[in-house]
């Protein structure tokens, strides 16, 4: 296993900031692929609190090289802000972090109409991050966004985000009525962040070829969840990226066909932040008791995360869209007490069984699911490192997802700490 990919199996937050960090013991190279800083990873190392947005979460490593693909939106603020904050923490990444010349700018106006777009929804809203997310993709297939490379040329620079600023704020101003922003600071700010963003710009898709030809370890990091993939996820409760595996090849400059493993990193229960679907959602004790156990606050927006029980039959239509080679289930310690666990194995459709669905937020919605329970334990399963000593109703809840998804468990975590994991024997061969 020379390559690795992490994919969210559910609806982001499942843990996957941990695991690359985790894996990228033995990782020489992480790359980022999609999504933005609407992503919040919370890392907890010898004790203490690490958050990051754009920065790939294998930067922890010092032997490791950290890229950030060309399928990423990039805010120069954002990630300006993230790299000063790991240097009071961890010390100075820059030198270990590259940038694709072809990743899309994110500017301040994006976030604006983000904001702007959600206020007109109204009740409709997304939920989204309100980071920019939305518009920068827009651009971005529009073909009118900058890109990194634009900044190697200053005055030309200058020219295109004047045009680009423009008609944002027509848009903030004429159709959303709300106010414009301040076009000189936008590009004042884009061209001072030249300066230092410039020394870390690279091709990263070349890059990644090399490694991967001079038998290096790569690991390619997900952001986000299959489920807010912007065509199989719940559309349009979803994000503006692709999250799914073909997003690799697109956001990180490489053949698909040099992916050796896909690992989905899925919680033992689900959550999710903002509006949408979510059949197997918990408006009761349970749920405020999991998202107390779990701490189920968002690591971007600090909202609280709605929580569920694991839902197998969009863990299968994940695993269908991806072909995850192992799952890596986390949190399996919040679960710790509760009597009794369900599992939603199967929905009911205006009267009839259904085991596969499609995203379509609307059919979703109209999904009741259907529960198998499980006796649950009362032991406590924190910081267990080998499967073994795991309580026997631990073991079968696991083995019964592994079944019901058709896909292996490769690794099981149990707890925030770098040491609160269990391997299982595939993952050897990384
Ligand atoms: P990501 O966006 O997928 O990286 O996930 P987040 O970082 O947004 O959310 C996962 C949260 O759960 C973080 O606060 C992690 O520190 C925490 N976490 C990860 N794995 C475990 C685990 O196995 N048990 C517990 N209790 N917390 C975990
Ligand atoms: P990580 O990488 C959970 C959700 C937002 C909203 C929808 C659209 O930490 O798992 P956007 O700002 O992307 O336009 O918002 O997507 N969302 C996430 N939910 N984890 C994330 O990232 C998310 N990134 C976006 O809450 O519902
Ligand atoms: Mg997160």
């Amino acid at each position: 296993m020379q390559t690795l990919t992490i994919i969210g199996g559910q609806w982001g937050d499942e843990g996957k900031g941990k695991i690359v960090d985790c894996l990228s013991e033995h990782a020489d190279a992480v790359i980022r692929f999609q999504g933005g800083h609407n992503a919040g990873h919370t890392l907890v190392v010898d004790g203490k609190k690490i958050v990051l947005h754009l920065v790939p979460a294998g930067i922890l490593r010092d032997h490791v090289t950290a890229y950030i693909g060309n399928g990423v939106v990039l805010s120069t603020d954002a990630l300006k802000k993230e790299i000063d904050e790991l240097a009071v923490q961890i010390g100075d990444v820059s030198d270990r972090l590259k940038i694709s010349e072809d990743c899309t700018l994110l500017l301040t106006s994006h976030a604006a109409l983000d904001q702007a777009k959600e206020l007109k929804r109204g009740g409709q809203a997304i939920g989204t991050t309100s980071r920019g997310i939305g518009p920068a993709y827009e651009d971005k297939i529009s073909r009118r966004a900058l890109k990194m490379h634009d900044l190697f040329d200053l005055e030309s620079a200058r020219d295109k985000a004047a045009d680009l600023l423009d008609y944002h704020n027509f848009l903030l101003t004429r159709y959303f009525g709300v106010d414009g922003v301040d076009s000189d600071q936008v590009i004042a700010n884009l061209l001072e962040a030249a300066e230092w963003l410039l020394p870390m710009v690279a091709d990263v898709g070349y890059e990644a070829n090399c490694l991967i030809k001079q038998r290096k370890k790569v690991l390619f990091e997900g952001a986000q969840g299959v489920m807010l993939d912007i065509d199989h996820g719940t559309y349009p409760f979803v994000t503006s990226s692709n999250t799914s595996i073909g997003a690799v090849g697109t956001g990180a400059g490489i053949a698909p066909s040099r992916i050796d493993h896909t690992l989905a990193i899925v919680k033992a229960y689900v959550t999710r932040v903002g509006s949408g679907p979510f059949p197997t959602e918990l408006h009761d004790e349970t749920g405020v008791e999991i998202a107390r156990a779990g701490a189920e606050f968002g690591a971007t927006t600090g909202r609280p995360r709605r929580c569920g029980w694991f839902d197998a039959v969009l863990m299968r239509r994940a695993h269908q869209l991806n072909q995850f080679n192992g799952l890596c289930i986390t949190k399996l310690d919040v679960l710790d007490g509760l009597d009794a666990i369900k599992i939603c194995v199967a929905y009911d459709v205006d009267g009839s069984s259904r085991d596969n669905v499609s995203g379509n937020a609307r059919q979703l919605e109209r999904c009741e699911p259907v529960y198998e329970q499980m006796p649950g334990w009362q032991e406590s399963t924190c910081g267990i490192r080998d499967y073994d000593q795991l309580p026997l109703n631990a073991k079968r809840y696991l083995e019964r997802i592994a079944e019901l998804t058709e896909v292996p468990i490769d690794i099981v975590s149990t707890g925030p700490g770098r040491t609160d994991l269990i391997y299982m024997p595939s993952m050897s061969a990384w």
